[in-house]
């Protein structure tokens, strides 16, 4: 039932904090250790993987994009991302010392099903990041970590993503942890943080009159852009898919630094560019874009973090975020892209749960 919702992906989307509580909180024994039940990586496997892949398709596979910098940042592992359908089809190099990452909300998708396969016939270990118990990626994996979203029922997915990070997150520190390749505070330190990420979550909903004004805004566009960098170009990426999916506007994300290379050609008056700023080092490059835009006459939107310089900012609408540390930060930067596409399709009368075209669950190629 949609719990009082108008519909399941409003409902989803208020789910984030309950469900990033779960999936962090019952993984934590006593002394605040990440436990993982169903990962049986010991020291020795940990030393001997050379390459990380982390495969999936469309939502997943931006967690995926977050996953590498997590990964990278603190087990110290070079990380590929990739789709699984390209990845299935490209001969990657693969051994032993392969871990795949197979991130699936369903635990279903024909394509990074098809990877699992590739890779574990090559000798890869394969260990799957999934919200369905008992499904077919779970089954075919060494080691598993269930995101305890719950069940997800409009097409769009929401708590999924989230969770997923959260997991992701949460492998990273656990192999850092057995490896020993950041200290013991820091350690700590990131997962106090992770724990005031579900009240943080709570603090963006607040938005939700402003985040509908600015629906009314692009509900009428051709075209909506999204930019940003690092983190918040991985964000983007999910803002734009979410927008697209249900608005049926076209929408395309850009790294911002790529801007001049050949993408700032589509700008043109009152062509809304979501600009994501939450990245404290990247901050002042972000301003730049948004002002190189504007000066083409986009109508800027901006999401930002708090405490970072507002005075800085031009952008004609910004939506903040409740301040967090850089590399958590997508967990929350995307709250308001969800929002967005939720209010943008609703405004448009689309069938928000189901999406025309869309499957819930894409179980052949
Ligand atoms: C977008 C969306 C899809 C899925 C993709 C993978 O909102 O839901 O892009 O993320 O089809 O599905 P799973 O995670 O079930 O493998």
């Amino acid at each position: 039932s949609k719990g009082g919702y108008d519909h399941f992906m409003l409902k989803e989307i208020y789910e984030q904090p309950r469900a990033i509580k779960e999936t962090l909180l019952r993984r934590l024994d006593d002394n605040g250790r990440i436990v993982l039940d169903d990962i049986n990586l010991t020291k020795e496997d940990l030393d001997k993987i050379s390459k990380i892949y982390i495969v999936a398709c469309g939502t997943a596979y931006h967690a995926g994009l977050v996953g590498r910098y997590a990964i990278e940042r603190f087990a110290k592992i070079p990380v590929e991302p990739d789709v699984a359908s390209e990845f299935r089809y490209r001969e990657p190099f693969i051994d032993e010392n392969t871990l795949l990452i197979a991130v699936s909300q369903s635990g279903e998708t024909a394509d990074t099903l098809a990877a699992i396969r590739e890779a574990k016939s090559k000798g890869a270990r394969i260990l799957s990041i999934t919200n369905v118990v008992g499904s077919s990626v779970a089954r075919e994996s060494d080691d598993v970590f269930y995101t305890w979203a719950g069940p997800e029922i409009a097409v769009a997915s929401t708590k999924a993503y989230t969770t997923q990070l959260v997991a992701l997150y949460m492998v990273a520190l656990h192999m850092a942890n057995i490896k020993k390749s950041i200290s013991e505070d820091y350690y700590f330190e990131i997962i106090e943080k992770m724990k005031a990420l579900p009240d943080k979550v709570e603090e963006i909903f607040k938005k939700s009159d402003e985040i509908k004004k600015i629906a009314e805004i692009i509900k009428d566009k051709n075209s909506v852009f999204y930019i940003g960098r690092g983190l918040d170009y991985q964000t983007s990426m999910e803002g734009a898919l979410k927008l697209k999916e249900i608005s049926y506007i076209h929408t395309e994300a850009f790294a911002a630094g790529e801007l001049k290379h050949g993408t700032i050609a589509l700008i043109e008056k009152e062509t809304p560019v979501i600009a994501v700023a939450s990245q404290d080092y990247l901050y002042e490059k972000m301003v730049s874009n948004i002002q190189e835009v504007k000066a083409r006459g986009a109508y800027a939107i901006a999401i930002v973090k708090e405490g970072l310089d507002e005075s800085l900012n031009h952008a004609d609408e910004t939506i903040y975020i409740p301040e967090v540390d850089n590399i958590l930060a997508p967990v929350l930067t995307v709250v308001p892209t969800q929002l967005l596409a939720y209010y943008t399709s609703v405004i448009k009368g689309n069938d928000v749960d189901k999406p025309r075209n869309l499957a819930k669950s894409v179980t052949v190629e």
